[in-house]
């Protein structure tokens, strides 16, 4: 049997297949970040995956870093994703929230002109959709000590919430150059104080958001992503694999749920293998992430490199991924100039596999 079709179980839930559905952001709520009927329809679509991990969603007010993200601050956010993971749970599936904030990455003219905030006050190197159009990031504003404590607390509230709206569990999200990111990586942080300049200060936000979220759901019921080398948003580390070696250690006595890794770099600024030197380093349920085939994927499960692997473009493109992995039926190619934009196309009329022959 192919390894990707075997359950597997993480914490109180258990997966019917080792296929992830990523997180991907699609930008497909309203204005004020409230689910769509449309967004219940694509998750729904997609009810085989073994476990879906739906897309960044905003932990609090005014940390938006994409225009129509979704949030799970408001009760009608909590309504709207309810509708969500209802309809996912009826078609036999799972579903965990990935839950962040920005940072540095919020643009002002989409948090009603709100300036960001980061570990250090260094701006992006780049510009952003907004609804003006392309604009250069805006300088971020250094965080205060008492400002970190509210955003650990608000990582709390949201998971509240996200119990409330019906989920499995949630992942934090730690990856991609977000502020949790931003704290972890020395590109970026730059501070003297307690969150800053040793691996453990800088990993020091991430641990406390993490009690946070563990107090709420359980630690077996809580992932984390990281992604070690991808320098999307400007974000390098200088010790990128001795970093996120100690990190996956520490990692050991929080009793997470998984730890789901992103192995490479979105501009190939930096390469590396990350996978094996975390897989010796952490005891828990490993997911790859980023590049693997079906093929790579059940391999790589088979041989113990990484116990799933979470898909991105392929569950865009197919919601009945599973199905065809099982059938090793062709696969529909994804559309990228449909990923951020509105609407039904390019969302849920990806065709699903005819198998009246
Ligand atoms: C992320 O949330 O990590 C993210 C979102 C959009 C992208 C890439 C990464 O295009």
């Amino acid at each position: 049997m192919n390894a990707l079709l075997q359950p597997l179980s993480i914490g109180d839930t258990l997966l019917q297949n080792r296929v992830i559905m990523a997180p991907l952001t699609r930008c497909r709520a309203t204005a004020d970040h409230v689910p769509t009927p449309l967004m219940t329809q694509y998750y729904a679509q997609r009810a085989s995956a073994g476990l879906i991990i739906a897309e960044a969603t905003m932990a609090m007010e005014n940390n938006s870093a994409f225009w129509m993200e979704p949030g799970i601050y408001s009760p009608a956010q909590i309504k709207g994703w309810k509708e969500i993971t209802d309809a996912v749970h009826a078609k036999g599936g799972k579903i965990y929230l990935q839950i962040w904030h920005g940072g540095r990455a919020c643009h002002p003219l989409l948090n009603d002109g709100a300036q960001p905030v980061s570990s250090s006050a260094i701006a992006i190197d780049g510009e952003v959709h907004t609804p003006q159009g392309m604009q250069p990031y805006a300088l971020p504003r250094e965080l205060t000590i008492q400002e970190i404590q509210e955003i650990v607390q608000g990582f709390k509230t949201a998971s509240i919430n996200a119990k409330e709206a019906g989920f499995d569990g949630v992942e934090v999200h730690g990856a991609n150059g977000y502020l949790i990111d931003q704290f972890l990586r020395d590109g970026v942080n730059k501070r003297t104080d307690q969150y800053g300049g040793s691996f453990e200060n800088r990993g020091r936000f991430l641990f406390e958001i993490l009690d946070a979220v563990c107090s709420v759901w359980g630690s077996k019921n809580v992932g984390l992503r990281i992604s070690p080398l991808n320098s999307y948003n400007d974000i390098i580390d200088s010790k990128p694999i001795g970093l996120y070696t100690w990190l996956a250690a520490e990692l050991n006595r929080f009793n997470l749920g998984y730890l789901h890794v992103m192995r490479s770099d979105f501009f190939s600024k930096q390469s590396g293998d990350v996978m094996t030197p975390i897989r010796e380093a952490y005891q828990g349920t490993l997911i790859g992430n980023m590049g693997y085939s079906p093929e790579e994927a059940s391999k790589a499960i088979e041989e113990g490199k990484v116990d799933a692997v979470a898909f991105g473009a392929y569950f865009i493109a197919n919601p009945d991924f599973v199905e065809r992995i099982q059938y090793d039926a062709r696969l529909n190619t994804p559309d990228t100039t449909t990923f951020y934009s509105p609407g039904s196309h390019g969302y849920t009329d990806y065709p699903f596999m005819d198998v009246s022959n």
